[in-house]
């Protein structure tokens, strides 16, 4: 006969997969992180956060952002890390904007890319430069509702849980090879607003621990 789970040790509207405890996310060497942000730059100060608290073993080199108004760059500010202003709309072309984004980079000796909120498709100039040391983060259970909608989709479905996910990003929206998720519930109460902000606290959590173990899988 199979074991039993005990369910009250599982907290659902918390569970994250991979479970932390079972992955060591110590790093031998500082991770050169550099960070690509539309808004408001939450995840960004999360992961300044567990950099400050050493639970990440990483630096970051570089926020580039494309929104003048985006409240990322002076989130960057306050943790004394360096911001550059790269306006999609002076880039007829995608790759040219990725293009200056890779020489931004390398000048900035950035090794992993961390799209944070990054609301911008990625190009295959980025991926060939930076091949898969590309990361992104999305508020939803991926494959389920990929996109800028991600956690209106999730409510206009009528799922019941969704969440939000870490991955190595392809050449497709929030696509790719999925590194860490976290589940969160949907309650007869939600709206956009309050489910998102659910959500960003489990980003908040996630993101951080699944950039160390990226590292892991792709040292
Ligand atoms: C986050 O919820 C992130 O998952 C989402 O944008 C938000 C940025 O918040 N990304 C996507 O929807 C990508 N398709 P933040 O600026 O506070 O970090």
């Amino acid at each position: 006969m199979t074991d039993v789970v005990n369910q009250e040790t599982i907290e659902p509207w918390e569970l994250i997969s991979p479970p932390v405890e079972t992955v060591d996310l110590t790093l031998p060497q500082r991770l050169r992180l550099g960070v690509l942000a539309s808004g408001s730059g939450s995840n960004f100060a999360a992961i300044a956060q567990a950099i400050a608290a050493q639970t990440l073993n990483a630096q970051i080199q570089v926020l580039i952002y494309n929104n003048p108004q985006a409240k990322a760059a002076e989130r960057a500010t306050q943790y004394h890390v360096p911001t550059v202003l790269l306006n999609h709309r002076h880039y007829p072309h995608r790759e040219d904007l990725d293009g200056e984004i890779v020489k931004i980079f390398k000048a900035h000796n950035v090794e992993w890319v961390v799209m944070a909120g990054w609301m911008r498709i990625v190009t295959a100039v980025l991926l060939e430069a930076y091949g898969d040391r590309v990361l992104n983060i999305h508020p939803s259970l991926l494959p389920s509702f990929p996109g800028i909608h991600g956690v209106e989709q999730a409510l206009a479905a009528g799922v019941k849980i969704t969440g939000c996910t870490v991955h190595f990003a392809d050449l497709e929206v929030d696509s790719g090879p999925i590194i860490m998720q976290a589940a969160v519930p949907i309650l007869p109460t939600d709206t956009a607003e309050t489910l998102h902000a659910r959500i960003q606290i489990q980003e908040h959590r996630i993101y951080p621990q699944a950039i160390a173990l990226a590292a892991k899988l792709k040292p």
